[in-house]
């Protein structure tokens, strides 16, 4: 079943068409990203779906409840993590907690377990007394995660939650997001970075200039660009010889040579590297190799010409 169903959203900032029709469906324990550069239309998508701001056009249904008719309704089921961070700097991070809960209409008991609980599922239970201002920005995400999480909801919407943090925090986040989906929950990721996606997500939208440009699961995507890895080699001279010697190699697709660097192009690269080294190392020296596998990066610059992070 479908858990949220969004059709033909659209909004506009004066002329600028910030979302032009983006329709995308998600089922129940499914999560789906939404990947596109900064400026794509993923806040405005979805501050549309949260019912934050008022649609020019679409539909927008959760859990089977329409959103501009039971905006109430969609509001229990949807947890929401924003792009900024919404959290008071002086109060401890379990004070916080307990203002966004009394937020959704929690209290007594259910709110201080659900407060256990959520600073459980994002590892901070031994910081809830510090105060906020003394958090790192991947700790106050952290929170912001958790106060989404407060009254269980089955859809939880982050809208790019490790932009700018350390390592480590996002890797925590990731892994967070990573288990609420395997126990369930129904998951939309907006994110300009596709390592994210990939490492998250069952299906994508990749989403450019207000539309969405390309959808399906990883698999599907990579197929676009037709399966195709590149291979990158570092010679210590290069040669036409050697090109020509390249492009004669069974499954060799293309080879390219740009900035010292020759680009082969295979869709079967395991195949044809034994061929490919030893070829070079009959003129040459092989000072680097790198295998680059199709990613969301290579379908976002094949469909745009422009790459995700510029
Ligand atoms: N409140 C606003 N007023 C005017 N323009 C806006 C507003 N919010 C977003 N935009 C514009 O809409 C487009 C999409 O922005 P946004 O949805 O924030 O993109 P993303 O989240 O993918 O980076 C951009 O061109 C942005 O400048
Ligand atoms: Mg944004």
């Amino acid at each position: 079943m479908s858990m949220i169903v969004v059709k033909d959203l659209a909004k506009s900032f004066g002329t600028n068409h910030a979302v032009a029709g983006v329709s995308f469906q998600v089922a129940e324990g499914e999560a789906y990203g939404l990947l596109g550069p900064n400026g794509a239309g993923k806040s405005t998508t979805i501050n549309l779906v949260l019912g934050l701001l008022g649609m020019d056009g679409g539909t927008v249904t959760v859990g089977g409840q329409d959103l501009s008719r039971n905006s109430a309704a969609v509001k229990r089921m949807v947890g929401f993590v924003p792009q900024e961070i919404a959290l008071y700097p002086s109060l401890s991070a379990r004070e916080n907690l307990v203002f966004w809960g009394r937020m959704y209409g929690l209290g007594g008991e259910r709110l201080h377990q659900s407060i256990a609980r959520a600073l459980e599922t994002v590892g901070l239970a031994d910081r809830a007394k510090e105060r906020i201002e003394t958090y790192s920005g991947g700790m106050k995400r952290r929170i912001n995660i958790a106060a989404a999480l407060l009254h269980e909801p089955k859809l939880l919407i982050m809208d790019e939650p490790t932009v700018g943090i350390d390592p480590q925090s996002r890797n925590h986040i990731l892994e967070t997001v990573k288990g609420l989906n395997a126990r369930g929950m129904t998951i939309i990721y907006t994110s300009h970075y596709m390592e994210e996606v990939e490492f998250l997500c069952t299906r994508v939208g990749i989403i450019d200039h207000g539309k969405i440009i390309a959808e399906g699961t990883l698999d599907e995507l990579r197929r676009i660009i037709g399966h195709r890895s590149r291979i990158r080699l570092r010679l210590s001279s290069n040669g036409h010889r050697v090109l020509e010697r390249l492009r004669a190699i069974k499954e060799v697709e293309k080879v390219e040579e740009a900035a010292g660097e020759i680009v082969i192009t295979t869709a079967n690269p395991a195949g044809v590297l034994p061929a490919v080294t030893a070829e070079c190392t009959e003129n040459a020296r092989i000072q680097s190799v790198a295998l680059e596998e199709p990613n969301l990066e290579a379908v976002f610059l094949h469909l745009t010409g422009r790459a995700l992070r510029d």
